[in-house]
């Protein structure tokens, strides 16, 4: 029941952003270096691990935290479940960048940032309501930020499991493919239950793109799958994370 629900909204989603056709081509193509507005430099996080994401080539548009739910089928009891999509509200934190002017944090802050929305800020989705989730757009006020975070849009999967970030209505918007994950660094905020981290993620545009070609999962709090406790069972995790979008 839940599943057609969800079928039914991200058949919407996707009949409401297929008709416009764009190229994403700004002039601006892979090769150049990350090109901040103000000079500043923006250094993507990482792990401190072994493994880690392959350096942005593309100019920086913006940093997002995303807060929503992780979604999972259960196949196989006491396993993990499989993932089935996602579902987040995204909001600007681009000029609270550690150093990057007025609005800025301090590193410290900004590290814990994800973990701070995840935990002293209420669930922006309604998982009783699959035909009307995202609550209406509203900036997030967080306690120990100078000022509301604006709020800039939506990550969803749309009707062909594509991961879609949809920025300031579809006036950006990025249609994403998954390039490679790493596993998020043990420090990670495992999450309200403890479940862990998702993995921290680099995918780029699969086509249907407008002004956004590559996104960054990174700073993952919370999210993973539960063990399974019956087959068909299905789960939405709370998580965190923050995305920067080239
Ligand atoms: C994820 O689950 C929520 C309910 O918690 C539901 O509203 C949403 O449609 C689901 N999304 C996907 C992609 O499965």
């Amino acid at each position: 029941m839940q599943l057609q629900g969800a079928f039914v909204f991200l058949s919407a989603l996707a009949a409401a952003t297929a008709s416009p056709v764009h190229r994403r081509c700004d002039g601006s193509g892979a090769g150049n270096p990350p090109a901040p507005a103000n000079g500043v430099t923006y250094v993507l996080p990482s792990t401190g691990g072994p493994t880690s994401l392959p350096a942005p080539d593309a100019p920086l548009k913006h940093i997002v935290v995303g807060h929503g739910v992780q979604n999972y089928t259960c196949t196989t009891v006491g396993a993990a479940g499989v993932s089935v999509g996602a579902l987040a509200v995204l909001h600007d934190v681009t000029a609270l960048y550690p150093g990057s002017g007025p609005g800025a944090i301090s590193s410290t802050t900004w590290n814990s940032l994800t973990s701070t929305v995840l935990r002293t800020t209420t669930l922006p989705i309604n998982t009783n309501d699959v035909s009307s989730p995202f609550p209406a757009p509203a900036d997030l006020t967080v306690s120990g930020l100078p000022y509301p975070l604006p709020f800039i849009g939506h990550h969803y999967f749309d009707i062909n499991n594509t991961p879609t970030f949809s920025l300031h209505n579809d006036a950006e918007l990025l249609k994403a493919q998954k390039i490679l994950n790493i596993p998020a660094p043990s420090t990670a905020d495992r999450g309200l239950n403890s479940e862990g981290a998702v993995d921290w993620l680099y995918l780029s545009d699969k086509g249907g793109s407008i002004g956004l070609t590559k996104v960054y999962r990174v700073l993952t709090s919370g999210g993973s799958s539960a063990a399974c406790s019956a087959v068909g069972e299905t789960q939405s995790v709370p998580y965190t994370a923050m995305y920067w979008l080239y």
